[in-house]
């Protein structure tokens, strides 16, 4: 099997779009020191309901695979599909630096994860690094989710499927 084959494969499972984040420095009495990173996922899962804990697998040597290495605590923001263009930004390779991508994001800082959560998100989730396993290329994270929130009561998910960003047809 080629590498293609197995992309082209895996290209038919449709997936939910999340926005992960995290701070680069723990919460300071004084506010937030260092720079938020976001990054556009699909690998996001739900593993453990009692405790509550998820997965997201991240590529070994991504900016948020070495942070999260490091700070234990992120967030996930579950994108609704008028995010589109909020997946298409933190997805970009080589950005020069993520805060300008966040200055005209409406957000707020999760008080427990100390990351940033996406207004407008179906949901979001601060979670707390339980453990990393690396697999191939990526890192699991499993985290436990100390916090949720799931304040959009309408809103279509954010999907991606064969190559492209999606909406549920109503
Ligand atoms: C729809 C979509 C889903 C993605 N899912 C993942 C993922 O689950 N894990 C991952 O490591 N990268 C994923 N990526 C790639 C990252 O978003 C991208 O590599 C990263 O933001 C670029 O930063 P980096 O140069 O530090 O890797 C995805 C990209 C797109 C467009």
């Amino acid at each position: 099997m080629s590498e293609d084959e197995f992309r082209a494969a895996m290209s038919r499972l449709a997936a939910g779009v999340v926005l992960v984040t995290a701070h680069e420095a723990a919460l300071d009495p004084q506010g937030p020191r260092g720079e938020d990173i976001g990054m556009t996922a699909t690998s996001f899962m739900s593993v453990s309901l009692d405790p509550p804990l998820v997965m997201v697998s991240l590529r070994e040597g991504s900016r948020m695979d070495d942070l999260l290495a490091e700070q234990p605590r992120w967030a996930v923001s579950v994108l609704s599909d008028h995010q589109r263009a909020v997946a298409g930004r933190f997805a970009m390779k080589n950005r020069v630096s993520d805060r300008l991508l966040f200055e005209d994001l409406p957000h707020t800082r999760g008080e427990i994860s100390g990351a940033l959560l996406i207004t407008g998100a179906l949901a979001t989730l601060e979670c707390h690094t339980e453990q990393r396993v690396t697999a191939g290329d990526h890192t699991l994270v499993i985290g436990r989710v100390l916090a949720s929130t799931s304040p959009t009561a309408d809103g279509g998910p954010l999907t991606y499927f064969r190559g492209r960003y999606r909406q549920l047809a109503p």
